[in-house]
């Protein structure tokens, strides 16, 4: 067999960087291009040769932009297999940066496409990252309709009235909706520019592989958590952000009531999801969900993470909305699992003391919880 080659734009951060261990471990050889973005990186303990400690010795490592000319095609001498995984990810960083999300995003898988149709290369298999953020709300379904629902996005009025979960109304009665597991099939909602980002990455490869010949998989990932986590960035998520106040001392901060739902997936997860789509010989050109297919709500993350921790600390409820939230939202995970045999092994309590390890030993974070809830307040993005 000749000798594959992968090739993973975004390489050192968080997801890439624990692929890039999976597929030379599977006996890839393997490329990383990576900006190394100061957002990222900043918190991440760097080797005197600019790279983060934790990435892996094994991979060579080209540090570029996908935009600056003739970096993305340089790259792919003898790449037999693509991942492209760099991007800007900041949901709410998004509404404020369109232009800079727009083109690090979908800008910069146009020029990657653009590379794959025009000049000579190897590659025979891509994947992309995608986002549960291209569903907006999740699937949902009623007691008085068959079948489920795609619902819109909560009014304000119903969010100034603290009333959290989503209805339905016929004019006559209102009915509360029950939150069920999300399919690739729900309609798209993307609620900002870095979910429209996402759905015209996974729209623009799936289209393009397909013209191409090449088999393209894009990946929903769900709430992606674990080690390499940036720790102190706009878009850390929930479990990271609670450690830090934890490890302070401080309760975390929950909006609404805490009962909303989300699929935590561990990152050994979503990297061997990506490994498996890539090493199988499928030709197919479709998104997959890639979640836990466990939902939880974020009050019994507050309350696991603080037995993980040894803490007596019950989590501090502000009955407050974080503009662009969505209600629930957890994975139905069950074409990935007959398409490629897929399935998620992380239990949830040993990934979350896996992450714990690492916010302990990785850099002392910053909380900025306090502060950020002051400026998202100060902004209106906290109502
Ligand atoms: C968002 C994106 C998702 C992305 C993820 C991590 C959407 C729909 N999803 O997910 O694509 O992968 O960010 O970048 O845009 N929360 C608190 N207290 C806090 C922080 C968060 O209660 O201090 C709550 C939030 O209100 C939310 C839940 O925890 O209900 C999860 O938040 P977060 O970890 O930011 O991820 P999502 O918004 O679900």
């Amino acid at each position: 067999m000749s000798r594959r080659h992968a090739l993973v734009t975004g390489g050192a951060g968080f997801i890439g960087s624990h692929l890039v261990d999976k597929l030379l471990d599977r006996g890839f050889e393997v490329t990383v291009l990576d900006c190394l973005l100061p957002q990222v990186h900043g918190d991440a303990e760097m080797a005197a040769d600019g790279w983060p400690i934790y990435l892996n010795p094994e991979a060579r490592r080209i540090k570029g932009n996908i935009l600056d000319d003739g970096v993305f095609e340089s790259s792919l001498t003898g790449v037999t297999h693509l991942v492209h995984l760099a991007a800007s990810v900041g949901v709410g960083q998004s509404m404020t940066n369109i232009v800079d999300y727009t083109r690090n995003n979908t800008m910069a898988t146009a020029v990657v496409l653009d590379v794959l149709s025009r000049c000579q290369h190897s590659v025979e298999r891509m994947a992309v990252a995608s986002s549960m953020s291209v569903y907006g709300e999740g699937e949902y379904r009623s007691a008085s309709t068959q079948g489920s629902l795609a619902p819109p996005p909560r009014t304000q009025e119903q969010l100034q009235h603290r009333a959290w979960e989503l209805t339905r109304s016929d004019g006559k009665m209102t009915e509360a909706l029950e939150p069920v597991a999300t399919k690739e099939g729900k309609p798209l909602h993307p609620a900002s520019i870095y979910a429209i980002n996402k759905r015209d990455q996974e729209e623009m490869c799936l289209t393009v592989g397909r013209a191409l010949g090449i088999p393209t998989v894009a990946l929903r990932l769900f709430n992606a958590y674990g080690s390499r986590q940036a720790l102190s960035n706009p878009y850390t998520g929930v479990a990271a952000i609670f450690i830090s106040r934890l490890l302070n001392g401080e309760p975390p901060l929950v909006f609404e009531d805490g009962e909303q739902k989300r699929d935590f997936v561990h990152v050994g997860d979503v990297a061997e999801a990506f490994a498996t789509v890539l090493e199988s010989d499928k030709r197919v050109w479709e998104a997959f969900n890639v979640g836990s297919g466990q939902s939880v709500t974020v009050n019994s993350i507050a309350r696991t993470l603080a037995r993980l921790l040894r803490k007596n600390i019950a989590p501090q409820v502000l009955d407050k909305y974080r503009v662009g939230d969505i209600r629930h939202c957890f994975a139905d995970i069950s074409r990935i699992e007959k398409e490629f045999e897929f399935k998620p092994r992380q239990e949830f309590d040993d990934g979350m003391e896996e992450l714990i390890r690492w916010v302990v030993t990785a850099r002392k974070p910053v909380d900025r919880s306090a502060s950020s809830l002051a400026e998202l307040t100060r902004g209106r993005m906290v109502v």
